[in-house]
């Protein structure tokens, strides 16, 4: 089976009700990132920086996956399929998606502020002060915050170069390392990008720019892929 390799952002969550972060009505217009998503901000108000991703948490559990998450669900059956999302919400999983890699954490799950390996689910929305982990240290939300190693870069990256085709999915690759994977994929392999806003530089061999927002562009791509798929 071909491989292919779907990178996805704030953008394919859209549709479900999610905010992304620097549209128009995006989260970074509401809040300042340094304020709510980085080691600075968790040392100066830990309480405010909890109180912001509970109420994404919460947030979370009241939308469902849309069109899009459940069409990429489909090429598992014609394709060796992985996800390398930037996105913390569990959308692609609740969709029916397996093969799925968090660059940037997990909204639903915590982690010891003293282990970033000691991970743990996260029941229901809230994550207080005072819950602690398995070494009775303060948990805090599992996602990488603003100045923190992106540690699943480097496996993301070596998916990144197998892939035969690669499709990018409502994302503005404006935050690095994560936005440097289309560079690592092979020449050769067709490149799709599905953003109803989509810029990005010529120098991306065979790219496909599909200006469409995910419900549509990606249920047509889906369809095409398993068409060629099947005429193989
Ligand atoms: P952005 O908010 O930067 O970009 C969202 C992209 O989604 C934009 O290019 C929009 O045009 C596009 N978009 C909006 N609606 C869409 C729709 N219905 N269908 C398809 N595309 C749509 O979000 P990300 O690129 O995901 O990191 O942001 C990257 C990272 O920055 C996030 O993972 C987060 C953030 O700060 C951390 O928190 C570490």
């Amino acid at each position: 089976m071909k491989k292919v390799v779907v990178f996805t952002g704030a953008g394919i969550s859209a549709e479900s009700g999610l905010k992304t972060f620097r549209d128009d009505n995006g989260m970074w217009k509401t809040y300042r990132f340094e304020e709510v998503a980085s080691p600075d901000a968790w040392a100066r108000d830990p309480e405010l920086v909890l109180e912001f991703y509970n109420l994404r948490r919460k947030q979370l559990l009241e939308v469902e996956p849309n069109a899009a998450h459940k069409a990429l669900v489909k090429l598992k059956d014609y394709y060796d399929l992985t996800i390398i999302t930037q996105n913390v919400d569990d959308l692609h999983e609740r969709a029916g998606s397996t093969n799925i890699l968090h660059l940037h954490g997990e909204l639903r799950k915590a982690q010891s502020i003293s282990n970033e390996n000691l991970v743990c689910d996260i029941d229901g929305w809230e994550l207080k002060m005072g819950d602690k982990g398995e070494d009775g240290k303060q948990l805090r939300p599992n996602v990488v915050w603003f100045g923190e190693q992106v540690p699943q870069m480097i496996p993301a990256v070596r998916i990144a170069q197998q892939a035969d085709i690669f499709i990018v999915i409502g994302t503005s690759l404006l935050v690095y390392p994560a936005a440097s994977l289309l560079q690592y994929v092979n020449d050769e392999a067709p490149k799709y990008l599905i953003d109803p806003k989509a810029s990005v530089s010529s120098n991306i061999r065979n790219l496909t720019i599909i200006r469409k927002n995910a419900g549509d562009g990606v249920t047509k791509l889906v369809e095409d892929l398993i068409q060629k798929a099947n005429t193989l």
